[in-house]
């Protein structure tokens, strides 16, 4: 079989979640403006929100846009801010029929090459809200390991109130862990908007900076914390090749070099850690997938045992064996509806295009990574 083309970082809001949406009067909410519905997911969003339709819930408009862009399958997560607006009690309900919904939207759909897999599988969700019990969050992630089309959960950066690096949750992790799912570690509120200024610019600060610096803070107060070195096989997998931890991965290790107290209580050098993480190759540009690969494959010379003396990375096929192909539908779509999508084109061309990277690697980055990481052949 020819190496499909995946998908991992595509969203949807169910139906179910796009009416409660509408039911709402504060963000996030979907409001009707002059006869067009707009979603509007932070209070003060720039732009008042953005306009949507059919594309952010319909599963028709997913496969015709995979169609478009010769995309085979989906694995597809609900895209944010997921169930962090609930009471406990509420996001617990929410959370197992979300699940059972996103079981169906997939299970449901077409098979892929006429084979045994199908065009979808999907990510559940966690009721990870404050007031929420360990117990509930167990019972979720034994509902998603035993729903046969969903192969990971999709989790914003605050954890149940105190962020990742919360001790309540290490239960959590280790179930997580257990039942072979991935975490899809997405970023929702971006970072202190004080620092964007006082002109219109749209949304481009949250989006291109505070997006990557929130999933960054995140997962680095996640790396600091130890978990891996306590649930070492936790598979995360970051949205937007991992935000900026790559770029600022050594000064990291510098800093906690210079902090004994955070340095005894980890294992490994900080970039250790980055070989235990996946990441999205939604970077729009084969300089920063090649860079992030590069960074990724280092992190060997930080293995118990390794010479980091040197330069040479023993095995450049340690990172883009951790990287796989997003496209982050439905947003930032184009003007026209039937024009192929500008930023899934850049993130295929630049997949074509990364130098060092042969054809093996290209194809798995593509699809074969996927299919392997998230359990699916
Ligand atoms: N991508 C997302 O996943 N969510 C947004 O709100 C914007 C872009
Ligand atoms: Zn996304």
């Amino acid at each position: 079989m020819a190496s499909p083309l995946v998908d991992v970082h595509t969203h949807v809001y169910l139906p179910r979640y796009a009416e409660v949406l509408r039911s709402r009067s504060a963000a996030p909410r979907i409001l009707t403006q002059n006869g067009e519905e707009r979603l509007v997911i932070l209070e003060n969003e720039p732009s008042g929100g953005r306009p949507v339709g059919p594309q952010y819930w319909a599963r028709e408009e997913k496969l015709r846009f995979m169609d478009l862009h010769g995309i085979d399958i989906s694995i597809v997560s609900t895209a944010n801010p997921w169930l962090d607006f609930f009471e406990a009690a509420e996001a617990h309900t929410v959370a197992k029929q979300l699940n059972d919904d996103m079981e169906e939207y997939c299970a449901s759909s077409p098979a892929y090459a006429d084979g045994p897999l199908k065009r979808l599988y999907g990510m559940g969700l966690l009721p990870l809200v404050p007031g929420i019990s360990i117990d509930a969050l167990l019972g979720c992630i034994a509902q998603i390991k035993a729903l046969p089309h969903l192969h990971g959960l999709i989790m914003g950066t605050r954890g149940i109130g105190k962020g990742l690096d919360d001790e309540a949750l290490e239960p959590v992790w280790k179930a997580i862990a257990d039942a072979g799912l991935v975490v899809f570690l997405h970023p929702h509120y971006g970072v202190d908007s004080g620092a964007w200024g006082e002109k219109d610019n749209g949304h481009v600060l949250p989006l291109a900076l505070g997006f990557p610096f929130e999933t960054t803070t995140a997962i680095t107060r996640f790396i600091l914390a130890g978990v891996y070195d306590r649930v070492p096989d936790l598979r995360i997998l970051l949205a937007h090749s991992g935000g900026t931890l790559p770029q600022l991965s050594s000064r990291l290790a510098s800093c906690i070099d210079h902090d004994p107290v955070v340095a005894a209580r980890l294992k490994h050098d900080a970039r250790f850690y980055l070989g235990k993480l996946y990441f999205d190759a939604v970077c729009y540009g084969p300089e920063e997938l090649g860079f992030v690969s590069e960074i990724v494959s280092r992190s060997e010379r930080y293995a118990p045992g390794a010479d980091n003396s040197s330069f040479v990375v023993a095995n450049r096929k340690t990172g883009s064996g951790r990287m796989m192909f997003g496209t982050d539908h439905p947003f930032f779509p184009p003007l026209s509806s039937t024009e192929k999508w500008k930023s899934v084109v850049e993130n295929l061309d630049a997949i074509d295009t990364v130098s060092g990277w042969d054809k093996e690697e290209k194809d798995g980055v593509r699809g074969g990574n996927a299919l392997k990481i998230f359990g699916i052949l």
